[in-house]
C-alpha cells in the first residue's frame, strides 16, 4: 500500500496572531490544507491519505473535507490527531495506519507539509519511484545563497562548499516499517534533537535518496509566504 500523510498538526507560531493554525488559512478561496489534499487525490498510485491535525482541530478539518471534495474522493482521506512535534505527528499517523489497516513490508509512506500546496504531480510520482528503488527519500532544491555556519549565532565558523548544499523541502517518503525501526531505536534525547525524519536516517547511516524539489514548493511560514502562496496561486490560474 502507498499512504500519504499530510502533516497538519502544527500551531503555526511564527504566522503570528491568527485564529486558527496556519494550514487553515485561505489562499484564493479555498483553505491551503485544501489546496495540498487536493494536490494529493490526483495521484491514483496513493491508496490512503491519513491527515493528522492538533486534536481540537479534527472536527474542523473533517468540515473541511466534507466542504470541500468530492464525495467519492473523501472516501480515501482518514483524519487522525498529531503529534507534540513533527516527528511525533508522523508516528501517529503511522500508528492510526497500525491499528485500521497493518503494516506490511513493502508499505511507503509519503509525509508531507500541509502548508507546501505547490507540490506537483512530478514530485509526488519520483518520491514513489525512488522510496520503491531505494528505501528513504527527501525532496530538496539546491541551495542557491551561500550556506554560512554559526554555532553561536554571533560569529562564522564554517561556509560549507555551495555545490553540496541542499535545502530540504518535503515530502519525505519511507518505507513504514523501517522508519517504525528507527524511530523506536532512538533515546528520548535524541527523538528531541532529531526534528526531521530524514535525518534518523542520515545519522542511523541509512541512504536516503535526493528527489528534485521545486523553488515555488514553498512551506507557508510567515505573513510574507502567505502574500508570496496568493501571488503563486494567482499566477498559476493566470497561466491556464
Ligand atoms: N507539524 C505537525 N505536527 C507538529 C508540528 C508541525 O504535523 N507537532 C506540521 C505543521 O502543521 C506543518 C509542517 O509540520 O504543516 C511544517 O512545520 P512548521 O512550518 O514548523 O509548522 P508549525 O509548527 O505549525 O509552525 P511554527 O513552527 O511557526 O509554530
Amino acid at each position: 500500500m502507498i499512504y500519504a500523510e499530510i502533516l497538519a498538526g502544527g500551531r503555526g507560531s511564527r504566522m503570528g496572531n491568527t485564529d486558527m493554525p496556519k494550514q487553515f488559512l485561505l489562499i484564493g478561496s479555498r483553505p491551503i490544507i485544501i489546496h495540498t489534499l487536493e494536490r494529493f487525490l490526483l495521484n491514483d498510485r496513493i491508496n490512503k491519505i491519513i491527515v493528522v491535525t492538533p486534536r481540537e482541530w479534527i472536527q474542523h478539518t473533517i468540515d473541511l473535507i466534507k466542504k470541500y471534495i468530492p464525495l467519492d474522493k473523501q472516501e480515501y482521506i482518514e483524519v487522525c490527531k498529531g503529534g507534540s512535534d513533527r516527528n511525533e505527528s508522523i508516528m501517529s499517523g503511522i500508528r492510526h495506519i497500525q491499528n485500521n489497516f497493518g503494516i506490511n513490508d513493502d508499505d511507503i509512506i509519503i509525509t508531507h507539509d500541509a502548508v507546501r500546496p505547490f507540490i506537483t504531480h512530478r514530485i509526488i510520482n519520483d518520491n514513489i519511484d525512488m522510496a520503491i528503488d531505494y528505501g528513504a527519500t527527501d525532496t530538496v532544491i539546491p541551495a542557491f545563497d551561500t550556506i554560512v555556519e554559526s554555532i553561536d549565532n554571533n560569529f562564522i565558523n564554517s561556509i560549507p562548499i555551495r555545490n553540496h548544499m541542499y535545502q530540504g523541502q518535503t515530502p519525505q517518503t519511507f518505507k513504514i516499517k523501517k522508519i517504525v525501526e528507527l524511530y523506536n531505536s532512538l533515546n528520548g534525547e535524541e527523538k528531541v534533537l532529531l526534528t526531521d525524519a530524514a535525518k534518523i536516517f542520515a545519522i542511523k547511516g541509512e541512504m536516503v535518496k535526493l528527489v528534485d524539489g521545486e523553488r515555488f514548493n514553498i512551506k507557508i511560514t510567515t505573513p510574507y509566504d502567505l502574500k508570496l502562496a496568493n501571488a503563486l496561486l494567482q499566477g498559476d490560474k493566470n497561466d491556464k
